[in-house]
């Protein structure tokens, strides 16, 4: 397996520790989901590594092929990644087609070349029939697909998802989910995965990364945490909080 991302002994202290000897790897078209309880240090993980946060120690790589990068301290766009946050941050007074174009403006692009991503990219994400709507014309699910459509115009290795389902409804999670695996597929993205929802990180994910007050508790496949949580917390705040469904999935994995 390819890495895409290694990040190393990253810390961060605010009040309190946020972030303790972060380390880990992130695989080429990995979908690496976040679980822990609030305040724990999640957010704070995907800023650092987009670089709209700076931390006080460790390092991180970033991998094309063979080629190691440090971005430790690259500007966020030099880093290859893409964020879609919570509340969708679209523009109230662009088009969706403005919307997802804004992130090329300042490239010196010729213009029909930006027409041709954009138009290529409205159509991979079943967009063009809104293509002239305004954000609030819109659902929550249709503005979240905008929000990741925008990301994609960059060309990102990595996308990095900070609970973009919570503000939905039980189907429309459901319906957005597809699609973010989807987009994983075509783009062949490697994708960090913020959620409160253990059955979604268990539906998705390659892997799971586990935290606690800053700290990595444990992180491996679905099936490894389900079968082999490293400790009580781990079984208590995510096994046993597997509904019926999951775990007979999980069962019948041997
Ligand atoms: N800008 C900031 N200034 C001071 N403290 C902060 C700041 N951002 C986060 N913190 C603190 O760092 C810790 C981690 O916060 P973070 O937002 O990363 O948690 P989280 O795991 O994303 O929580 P949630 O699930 O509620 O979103 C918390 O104790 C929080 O109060
Ligand atoms: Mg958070």
């Amino acid at each position: 397996m390819l890495i895409r991302l290694n990040v190393l002994n990253v810390s961060k202290k605010y009040q309190t520790d946020a972030l303790k000897d972060v380390t880990f790897n992130l695989y080429d078209n990995e979908f690496l989901s976040i679980l822990g309880p609030s305040g724990c240090g999640k957010s704070t993980l995907l800023r650092c590594l987009i670089g709209i946060e700076r931390f006080d120690s460790g390092k991180v790589l970033f991998f094309d092929m063979d080629k190691e990068i440090d971005i430790t301290n690259s500007r966020p766009r030099d880093r290859h990644m893409g964020i879609v946050m919570q509340n969708y941050a679209l523009f109230p007074n662009m088009t969706v087609k403005n919307n997802i174009m804004f992130p090329l403006k300042n490239k010196k692009l010729p213009k029909d070349k930006i027409i041709k991503i954009v138009d290529d990219i409205l159509e991979k994400t079943n967009l063009i029939e809104h293509q002239n709507k305004y954000p609030n014309e819109l659902s929550g699910g249709q503005q979240q697909r905008v929000a990741i459509a925008r990301t994609l115009v960059s060309h990102p290795d990595i996308i990095l998802f900070d609970e973009p389902m919570s503000a939905l409804d039980a189907s429309t999670k459901i319906i957005l989910r597809k699609f973010i695996k989807e987009i994983q597929k075509l783009y062949k993205i490697s994708i960090i995965y913020i959620t409160h929802d253990q059955e979604e990180a268990f539906a998705m994910s390659d892997r799971i990364m586990v935290m606690n007050q800053g700290e990595i508790i444990q992180i491996g496949t679905p099936n490894e945490i389900y079968k082999n949580p490293i400790n009580d917390y781990v079984r208590n705040f995510i096994v046993n909080e597997l509904n019926e469904k999951v775990r007979s999935i999980l069962e019948s994995i041997k």
